[in-house]
């Protein structure tokens, strides 16, 4: 009988048997720690659901494509979840970390901490062990709801909590990257906040206009729209007729700059935004008078609701729970509940109503109003405007806003007033305002609050402004009529 040579894969599993027992060890004092926590317990069901949950989002941002939908495999990579072949928890998470680029296995250690990279194991382990079923957990238990983890599972802890691998120093946030759409020239350009150099222009499609960063800042989305641009003095009747076939939302993929992905947005979208758990967008459509809700991961427009005439403007609560849309010609905001995807309500606000933003406590939002040079203050308990703030001279017409991650001011941009004032929260007053490039347009802050770029459409450029001293510190060119800015959470 002839002796099974030791192969490659015997070797590794020798050494990451070995290092099993390192890892034992940490697990057992994390477990520790968790067990001396009031509240946490380490096999808690919701928490063995939330990690399943956010594993199986995370394959289906970036896995499937290769390794399939309910990780069953591809021509491209095999099959995750066969029962015959039950990857250890080390091997995934190295292979996963730092990939196979030769074989066609990419490294995610970019994009995702350990921590997804062990919900993605968790996923993929429900999977193997057959204790999930395929499709959504929120929709794979009993009668569509949500699948509960079964008594005991999983029985091994690292499963659910991994090991005590150190996770890498998070980056700062003035190291993240602004996203521009550039409405004339059909591209995004991207800038890197730390040195306000352009990194990447990326073709995307026609007229891109309203764009948002996903949660986890993996997936950029922008909408794209066939309807043609119309100047302000336009006839419609002089109008080219729309090309819906070039409606959307494109999908560029934050790592490598590249648009992998056109999903449908209804008609003509112009400005949406991204719920919480990254799954889901609300469009508004403004030729339609509807709001669809998009589903990510299916590529469908799981929902239309009608909202107000001409809506535009969207913005979600910071809680995830409700998303207004701002509608010019009825001058009203719908308040659409997330859970239900129903409109809770609709409020009055001033004329020709453009953007809405929230305080980061979500007690209060802002919206701009065109025509009459006015912000709309809102109180969220009651859907009810509380205060009108005029901002005072010539061609002054709101548009943009954005508030400052600590709430105490507002900014909002004024197209061909050419400036942007600055509203302190605290007294519902214009507190400065300041000049920037010609028709200021979409505006975003840093998430540590220290800069805000400003996109002007009819200079071509991107305004850096240090948000202590009002000084514009830097203009970047970028392409033709940007309209847009987003800059990852
Ligand atoms: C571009 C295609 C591609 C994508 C995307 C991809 N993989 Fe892979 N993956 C592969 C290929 C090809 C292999 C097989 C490599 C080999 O032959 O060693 C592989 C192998 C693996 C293995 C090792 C399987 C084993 O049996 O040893 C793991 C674990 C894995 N991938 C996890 C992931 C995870 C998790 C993701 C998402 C974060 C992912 N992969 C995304 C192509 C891909």
């Amino acid at each position: 009988m002839m002796s099974k040579p030791v192969g490659c894969r015997d070797l590794k599993e020798r050494i990451l048997r070995g290092s099993e027992v390192v890892v034992l060890v940490a697990l057992v004092s994390i477990l520790g720690t968790f067990a001396n926590l009031p509240g946490v317990r380490a096999q808690d069901s919701s928490e063995v659901y939330k990690r399943v949950y956010n594993g199986w989002k995370w394959w289906h941002v970036y896995c499937y494509r290769c390794h399939g939908v309910d990780a069953l495999g591809s021509t491209l990579a095999p099959n995750l979840s066969d029962p015959s072949r039950k990857i250890t928890y080390e091997e995934f998470f190295q292979t996963t970390r730092n990939g196979a680029p030769q074989k066609g296995m990419p490294a995610w250690n970019q994009l995702l901490d350990d921590k997804q990279i062990t919900d993605l194991y968790t996923y993929v382990r429900a999977r193997t062990e057959r204790v999930l079923p395929p499709g959504r957990p929120d929709e794979a238990g009993a009668n569509g709801g949500p699948w509960t983890p079964p008594e005991g599972w999983p029985k091994a802890q690292s499963v659910v909590l991994g090991p005590a691998f150190p996770t890498p120093a998070s980056e700062t946030t003035s190291s993240r990257r602004v996203y521009v759409t550039n409405e004339g020239s059909g591209d995004v350009t991207v800038i890197d906040a730390a040195t306000d150099s352009v990194l990447a222009t990326i073709p995307v499609g026609k007229r891109p206009r309203g764009i948002r960063v996903s949660p986890d800042r993996r997936t950029v989305y922008v909408a794209l729209s066939g309807s043609p641009f119309a100047a302000p003095s336009a006839r419609n009747e002089d109008l080219a007729p729309a090309d819906k076939k070039a409606d959307g939302i494109g999908v560029i993929d934050a790592l490598t700059n590249k648009l992998i992905r056109i999903l449908p947005g209804g008609s003509d979208p112009e400005q949406f935004v991204v719920s919480l758990d990254g799954t889901r967008l609300y469009v508004a459509n403004e030729d339609a008078s509807l709001a669809s809700v998009v589903d990510v991961m299916s590529g469908k427009v799981i929902r239309t609701i009608p909202v107000g005439e001409e809506p535009e403007g969207v913005a979600l609560s910071p809680d995830g729970k409700i998303v207004y849309v701002t509608a010019e010609n009825s001058q009203t905001v719908s308040v659409i509940e997330t859970e239900t995807n129903q409109v809770k309500t609709t409020f009055k606000v001033g004329p020709m109503p453009r953007t809405a933003a929230f305080m980061p406590d979500g007690s209060r939002a802002y919206v701009t109003s065109e025509t009459s040079a006015t912000v709309s203050v809102v109180d969220t308990a009651q859907h009810r405007v509380t205060h009108t703030i005029k901002l005072e001279g010539q061609n002054v017409r709101p548009m943009g806003v954005a508030v400052a991650p600590d709430g105490k001011r507002v900014y909002v941009t004024t197209g061909h007033g050419g400036r942007v004032f600055v509203i302190d929260t605290s007294t519902h007053r214009v507190s400065a305002s300041f000049e920037v490039g010609k028709r200021p347009w979409g505006i975003a802050i840093t998430p540590d609050g220290k800069k805000i770029y400003i996109a002007n459409g009819l200079s071509d450029d991107v305004s850096v402004v240090d948000a202590v001293t009002h000084r514009v510190i830097a203009r970047i060119k970028v392409g033709e009529r940007p309209w847009g800015v987003a800059i990852a959470p």
